[in-house]
């Protein structure tokens, strides 16, 4: 990779405890993201991949190892500079949209802007144009369940965008909508890498490597070839067999 990595994972680690039992999410993982790049992670659940993305995104601390986004080091990071970090440098999209039901589409995408010291009048201004740039100017009063699943993901991804973030991390986001729905996001996502932002996305959807620049396969908390996924693919559980509780 000639260009500096606007994201630098070296032997990252994540372990829950769960009474007397360890489950070591991340296993040690090392990534370099290049800027402007469009990374796919892919994995079977419970490999991980959303225990990566709340550590790239600052939700939660890692175990030990190290984040560099931008040469800075999150681990090193203290509660309000993490806090600065997640509302400015990064947009996080859920799979489940995580929208406030009692706000309209407008509120929901002005709620970033709580803390940004940007006037009223500007919020609104903003996020209309947010709205408009992911095709929900005539949605802007409507509130969540007065939209369809894809509307929702529309408003959840103007949301990410509106402190303009240079990294956009996207966990699941077409798993909860129909085929076409999700392709439109999956479209969306690469209009905003083409516009220059890096954009990481855990999806279990083939569709969206064709915009990826590079994808990453994870297995019990660790990175592997694509080899190796494929071969261990054939020993997956099928995904309709119930989860144990
Ligand atoms: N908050 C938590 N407490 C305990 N275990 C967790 C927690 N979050 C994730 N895990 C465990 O860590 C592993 C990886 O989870 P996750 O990152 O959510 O996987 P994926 O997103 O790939 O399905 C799983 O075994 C999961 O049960
Ligand atoms: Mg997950």
């Amino acid at each position: 990779m000639s260009e500096q990595p606007v994201i630098q994972i070296r032997n990252l680690r994540k372990t829950f405890t769960m009474g007397k039992q360890k489950v070591h999410a991340l296993a040690g993982v090392d990534l370099d993201i290049a800027p402007g790049s469009l990374t796919v992670i892919m994995g079977p659940s419970g490999s991980g991949k959303s225990t990566l993305l709340y550590l790239l995104g600052g939700l939660d601390r890692p175990t030990s190892g190290t984040i560099q986004v931008n040469g800075r080091y999150l681990d090193q990071m203290d509660e309000n500079d993490l806090g600065l970090f997640r509302r400015k440098s990064v947009g996080f999209i859920f799979q489940s949209f995580n929208l406030i039901p009692s706000m309209t589409a407008m509120q929901n995408v002005i709620f970033p802007m709580r803390f940004t010291g940007v006037s009223n009048k500007e919020r609104q201004k903003q996020a209309a144009r947010m709205l408009s740039q992911v095709g929900l100017a005539k949605r802007a009063l409507h509130r969540p369940t007065e939209l369809s699943g894809g509307q929702q993901q529309r408003v959840a991804v103007a949301r990410a965008l509106v402190n303009n973030p240079p990294i956009i991390l996207a966990d699941e986001p077409t798993g909860n909508l129909d085929t076409t729905s999700g392709f439109g996001i999956m479209k969306l996502l690469s209009k905003l890498n083409l516009e220059g932002r890096t954009v990481i996305v855990v999806t279990h959807d083939m569709r969206m490597c064709q915009f990826a620049s590079n994808i990453i396969y994870l297995l019990d908390g660790l990175t592997v070839s694509e080899a190796e996924y494929e071969a261990a693919s054939h020993f997956e559980i099928p995904e309709e067999e119930p989860e144990e509780v």
